[in-house]
């Protein structure tokens, strides 16, 4: 780890954006950099997750996009961004284990998809990452839109990319590690199938100005260690006792 002048950790300074589609190792990889850089982490699916299980839970039509925007625009979800101990809060209970389950997972391209859902979203999202940014921190951001909507001025922008029987395998392991028994070609299926809605739903593509890096090859070490070089390249670290 990089140290500073005075022999502490350098600390990411500004927005590092992580975008991409399911199964890239991108949430693991994204907690992980936010600690190595002593930054907070903001993990947007989480929030539209977390809308997406509000709307389950109160038995609102999916496909009623009017009744699914009232209830997103009452039903911002709190996160947290610490990204040692990440926590989503629907009405101040923590939901981060319920919104991974099969039920939102199935349910969350449609409900994304909704105009006035990400505009809440994307508004609350801006938010967050404007408060840390004015205490002069740093933040990592992940999502699918982060680079080209949510924070286009990021100081990184980084697409993560990786073949998809790659994701497809990474995301059963996932599940089995979260006791959610799938086999590989229903999760291909399933990693296909949100591919193809959040393609036509959200910007899932690079911005212009992104450096795309296939993860397909590496494994979670080889992609922090490439994503810190890009940090230090970009001189996004600084130190703690300057900084303050
Ligand atoms: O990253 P994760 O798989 O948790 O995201 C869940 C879903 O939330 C995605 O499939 C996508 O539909 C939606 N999403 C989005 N914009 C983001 C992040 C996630 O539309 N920035």
């Amino acid at each position: 780890m990089t140290r500073g002048a005075h022999g502490r950790a350098a600390a990411l300074r500004g927005v590092v954006a992580l975008d991409g589609p399911s199964g890239t190792g991108k949430s693991t990889v994204a907690r992980r950099l936010a600690i190595a850089l002593h930054a907070r982490y903001l993990d947007t699916g989480a929030m539209y997750r977390a809308v997406t299980l509000a709307v389950l839970r109160a038995g609102v039509d999916v496909a009623d996009s009017t009744a699914v925007a009232d209830l997103a625009r009452g039903s911002v979800p709190a996160i947290g961004t610490d990204p040692a101990g990440p926590t989503v809060r629907l009405g101040g209970v923590d939901v981060a284990d319920e919104i991974r389950g099969a039920a939102v997972t199935g349910a969350v391209s449609a409900i994304a998809r909704v105009p006035e859902v990400r505009s809440v979203l994307i508004g609350e999202q801006r938010r967050i990452v404007a408060a840390v940014v004015a205490v002069d921190g740093g933040i990592v951001v992940e999502g699918r839109d982060i680079g080209t909507v949510v924070a286009p001025d990021a100081d990184l922008k980084v697409y993560l990319t990786a073949s998809a029987a790659v994701r497809a395998r990474r995301r059963s392991r996932q599940d089995a590690a979260a006791g959610r028994t799938v086999t590989v070609a229903v999760t291909r299926a399933d990693v296909d199938r949100r591919d193809a809605l959040d393609t036509r739903t959200t910007p899932l593509r690079p911005a212009d100005d992104a450096i795309e890096l296939d993860s397909s090859d590496l494994n979670v070490d080889g992609v922090i260690a490439a994503l810190l070089s890009l940090v230090d390249e970009r001189g996004l670290r600084a130190d703690e006792a300057v900084r303050r």
